[in-house]
């Protein structure tokens, strides 16, 4: 796959995406990316990228002329049609879904905004989808586009070693993972539970997804409400409510009528 990002800033970029994970896909080649500046489709003396806002108002907007220079310049450098994602609190929310179709696709490229973003007529001509990380405001969308860099980049067939399979990633399933221990067994902290030291296969991926269908219902009933539950994580769960209760660990709100 490859990924192009547009940005003012590709030292970061390329930075952030060397490192771990995605700079070993990197370097297998299952995974290409690109930075292209639009300072460098600049034609004056100062490389002016941004120009005040008609309307009046504090800030900054992003320049058409820049952009449209570096954008066909991406596109022309490599054959495959590019889905092209505009950064900014303004796009649909980002999901582990979404995450999984951008990976299918063959190249993607990425617009990072600065300041207070970029002409609307830039982004209507050549923007197919506007994503956010989340609701709060970053100063610019490399943080965003690096995040989805790590979140596309490990999905890529082979970037993961078996031990860290991505069907066992949070929300894969729609719920979130389950809690890990390794070694001590015994420590002032605490132990490990039981069952895991018990080699029983059926009964440890019983007590897993008890975890996982338990920290869903206490910190993100929003995605369990989302999720049909079979017969056997229905009775997992209600077990692991009647546990919480009884162990006095539920707050007031979370009874076992929930
Ligand atoms: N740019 C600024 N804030 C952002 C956010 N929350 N998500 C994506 N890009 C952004």
């Amino acid at each position: 796959m490859r990924i192009d990002v547009v940005t003012l800033f590709p030292d970061f970029v390329r930075q952030s995406a060397s490192v771990g994970v995605v700079g070993r896909a990197q370097q297998r080649e299952l995974l290409q990316v690109e930075t292209w500046n639009p300072r460098d489709y600049t034609s004056d003396r100062h490389r002016t990228v941004d120009s005040s806002s008609y309307g009046g108002g504090p800030g900054m907007v992003m320049m058409i002329e820049p952009l449209r220079a570096t954008l066909m310049a991406m596109r022309g450098a490599a054959p495959e049609p590019v889905h092209l994602i505009y950064l900014s609190p303004q796009g649909s929310r980002l999901t582990q879904g979404r995450v999984e179709a951008l990976a299918k696709l063959p190249r993607i490229a990425m617009l990072c905004g600065r300041y207070e973003g970029v002409d609307e007529r830039l982004l209507a001509h050549e923007v197919d989808e506007e994503l956010s990380i989340g609701d709060y405001v970053l100063s610019g969308g490399e943080l965003a586009a690096a995040v989805i860099i790590d979140a596309v980049g490990r999905l890529q067939d082979g970037a993961l070693n078996d031990a860290q399979s991505a069907e066992q990633d949070s929300f894969s399933d729609g719920l979130l993972d389950c809690p890990h221990y390794t070694k001590p067994v015994h420590d002032a902290l605490g132990s490990v539970p039981e069952v895991l030291l018990s080699g029983d296969h059926a009964a440890i991926a019983r007590w897993r997804l008890k975890q996982s269908l338990g920290r869903t219902w206490l910190r993100r009933p929003d995605l369990l409400s989302q999720h049909a539950l079979d017969v056997e994580s229905r009775a997992l769960l209600d077990e692991f409510r009647r546990e919480h209760v009884r162990s006095g660990q539920a707050r007031s709100n979370e009874t076992v009528d929930d």
